[in-house]
């Protein structure tokens, strides 16, 4: 199995403890037999989406952008039968520098959607890989630390306008109004 390690903390080997916790993953996946690359994201460049929709229009699953993730990043991604999402819990939530690798994945989608039985989503262009997402917190509290593993496009992972509203009223400690209006 391949296997594509993405390490989102900006701190290195000593410091951060998302690396240190991949490269106890990354061990095992090893001595179980898979080829994993590890990347660390702070050491490319990839740029924020345009959101000019090229990648669906003028030049279909390729992306406008000229940097580490076009020429080098998503093609290792698109190979890649797994993909593991290492990032440190930021404000709930995973960093910016994956949620920018994330955007940037639009390519893979198609422009048009498919409704389906529960939900309406675009689908893919082609190979897809699977996903494991690891994520190093600091609170101790069992609030919604994001350790979610999950299939293809996420069917097992639970995303509630709930969920949402709650973990961001929590991170501004906002008390409900319980009524009082
Ligand atoms: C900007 C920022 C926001 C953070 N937000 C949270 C948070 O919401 N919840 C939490 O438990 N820890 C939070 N932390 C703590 C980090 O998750 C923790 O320090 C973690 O070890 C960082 O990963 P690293 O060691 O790989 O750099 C935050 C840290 C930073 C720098």
């Amino acid at each position: 199995m391949k296997v594509l390690a993405l390490n989102s903390s900006p701190r290195k080997g000593g410091q951060s403890k998302t690396e240190l916790m991949l490269s106890h993953l990354v061990k095992g996946m090893q001595d179980a037999g898979a080829d994993v690359e590890t990347v660390h994201l702070r050491d490319k460049t990839v740029r924020n989406c345009a959101g000019c929709f090229t990648c669906w229009t003028k030049t279909p699953g390729t992306c406008i952008h000229k940097d580490d993730m076009t020429k080098e990043l998503y093609p290792k991604w698109l190979e890649s039968d797994l993909a593991v999402y290492a990032s440190p819990l930021y404000h709930f939530h995973m960093n910016a520098t994956m949620k920018a690798f994330i955007e940037r994945t639009l390519p893979v989608s198609e422009p048009f959607f498919l409704e389906g039985k529960d939900r309406t989503h675009h689908p893919l262009r082609g190979n897809h890989p699977l996903m494991v997402f690891l994520s190093v917190a600091g609170l101790p509290e069992e609030v919604v630390h994001i350790i979610a593993v999950h299939s293809k496009e996420g069917d097992l992972a639970e995303r509630t306008v709930e969920g949402t509203i709650v973990y961001h009223a929590d991170y501004i400690n906002f008390e409900s109004l319980g009524g009082k209006l």
